[in-house]
């Protein structure tokens, strides 16, 4: 069965502007649609925003702004971060749109047969928007880690989603690789917290959660916002009024390590009760800290990724964050680090290697036919790609940047040139197939820095504008 590889991101809760620990969720996803384009493969891409909860509903009420209007105006913010992180998803779905709560109201009545109501009592943060058990509870001696913030008892009627159908099924999913949960040292955690997973509550009383969707026939409950959010992945391709089976099963769902239980545990619950199949990999990517600290709204020391795009431009942005902060661990961003990195890696090592070269074949008459070059890109190099090992695919391709800067000043085609002009051009010849084949493996990660490479090496060379100018 001919399918199209489907690709997902989380959508980013609407309570704020985007932070740089949003980009990751896209360029993450955005390599990997673009390294499957350079093997003539499309993907279905989906983004978005969740847009319903108390938090984003109290944000609104503090601004005095209709809450329609302030999750508008937010999403259309996240809508031009991702294009001006040079992302280009297929799909861009809205969790307060109709499409989305009409199919979310028809997967709730689907379901509904692995559902049941309860009283709830227990411990409840409003910053997480969630219960949290009573071990959790003691361990953190009742103030939430991430929201400095006491909890709260509270008692209400809930819906629950019973988890307890599904748990052999999805433990033998994830242990025989059906499901894949990378990276591997998150997917034993896992395993331990659905072993001691209870049942989820999916819904909220009204008059504690007004802005959300209503549970089908229960016109006093609200759907929580998980069972909604991960609908999204669903609803957006049309489910259930429209066959998937083009794109479902997902090939790969992006999320942050923070919500990989979510994604690990309810998502495969509700996909279960549906008859669908379990997507193929979820990868768990790492925090983008600040200063070695953990980036949040909350805590306010959130960097403004639109200041980091504005003074250095899309691929340096694209480079830093693809290269620096690594797929799966937690990584560092300061300003020192970023500024290190653009000018002895890409305006060292890369810029000047392309203006050098460039000079030096212009000079020697040096003409490329790039047609004649018939690429294929090395095992090495497809190995860390196909493992979403991005920063090490990097390291692969910045080793023979250095090789060639290293090759150009031993083997001096300017000193060869004055005896022997043929041999220079043989040499710079070598050495621009070479680059252009760097440029070839870079592509998913620096496309329009690429482009430009590609550009200046044709039969006539063009000297360019340094690509990574001081600032
Ligand atoms: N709305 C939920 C996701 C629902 S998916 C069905 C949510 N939103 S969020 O805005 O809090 O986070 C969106 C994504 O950004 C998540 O993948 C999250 O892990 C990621 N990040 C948020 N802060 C981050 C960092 N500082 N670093 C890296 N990614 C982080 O969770």
């Amino acid at each position: 069965m001919s399918k199209t590889p489907y690709i997902t991101t989380a959508i980013p809760y609407v309570n704020g502007a985007p932070h740089v620990g949003h980009a990751l969720d896209y360029l993450l996803a955005d390599v990997y649609a673009r390294y499957k384009k350079e093997q003539g493969i499309t993907v279905r891409f989906q983004s978005g925003t969740d847009e319903h909860g108390n938090k984003i509903w109290s944000k609104a009420k503090s601004l005095g702004i209709p809450v329609e209007d302030y999750v508008r105006d937010n999403a259309e913010k996240f809508r031009e971060f991702i294009k001006k992180l040079g992302v280009e998803p297929t799909d861009f779905i809205r969790t307060s749109s109709e499409d989305h709560a009409r199919r979310v109201g028809k997967i709730w009545k689907k379901i509904e047969s692995h559902i049941y109501s309860a009283e709830y009592e227990g411990w409840y943060c409003s910053g997480c928007e969630r219960f949290i058990t009573d071990k959790e509870y003691e361990e953190t001696g009742g103030i939430c880690p991430d929201h400095q913030a006491p909890y709260e008892r509270l008692s209400e009627k809930n819906y629950y989603l019973k988890i307890s159908d599904f748990k052999e099924r999805i433990k033998t999913a994830i242990e025989s690789g059906e499901m894949t949960i990378l990276p591997e040292s998150r997917k034993k955690q896992v395993l331990n917290l659905l072993e001691t997973s209870p049942d989820v509550s999916i819904s909220r009383p009204k008059k504690n959660l007004s802005w959300g969707i209503p549970v089908p026939g229960d016109d006093s409950q609200v759907m929580y916002v998980w069972i909604d959010a991960l609908a999204n992945y669903l609803t957006v391709l049309g489910y259930p009024e429209t066959d998937i089976s083009d794109f479902w099963p997902a090939e790969v769902q992006f999320v942050g390590k923070d919500i990989l239980r979510f994604h690990a545990i309810i998502w495969p619950s509700i996909l279960l009760a549906l008859g669908l199949p379990l997507p193929k990999v979820i990868l768990s990517h790492g925090f983008v800290l600040a200063n070695g600290q953990k980036m949040s709204k909350s805590i306010g020391n959130v960097i403004d990724p639109l200041d980091i795009l504005e003074k250095y431009g899309l691929d340096p942005f694209r480079y830093y964050f693809l290269r620096h902060v690594d797929t799966f661990a937690d990584s560092d961003f300061t300003w020192e680090k970023f500024d290190a990195a653009y000018a002895n890696e890409l305006a060292n090592d890369l810029g000047n290697l392309v203006q050098r070269l460039a000079v030096l074949d212009k000079k020697n008459n040096v003409s490329i036919k790039t047609e004649v070059s018939c690429f294929t890109a090395p095992k090495n190099y497809t190995s860390l790609m196909d493992n979403f090992k991005y920063s090490a695919a990097f390291d692969y391709v910045w080793d023979e940047i250095q090789q060639l800067n290293k090759d150009i000043n031993d083997q001096q085609p300017w000193v060869v040139a004055k005896e022997n002009p043929e041999k220079a051009q043989e040499i710079l010849t070598g050495l621009t197939m070479r680059l252009l084949d760097c440029s070839k493996l870079l592509v998913p990660f620096l496309p329009d820095t690429c482009k430009a490479i590609q550009g200046v090496f044709q039969e006539t060379i063009t000297i360019p504008a340094p690509l990574f100018p001081k600032n």
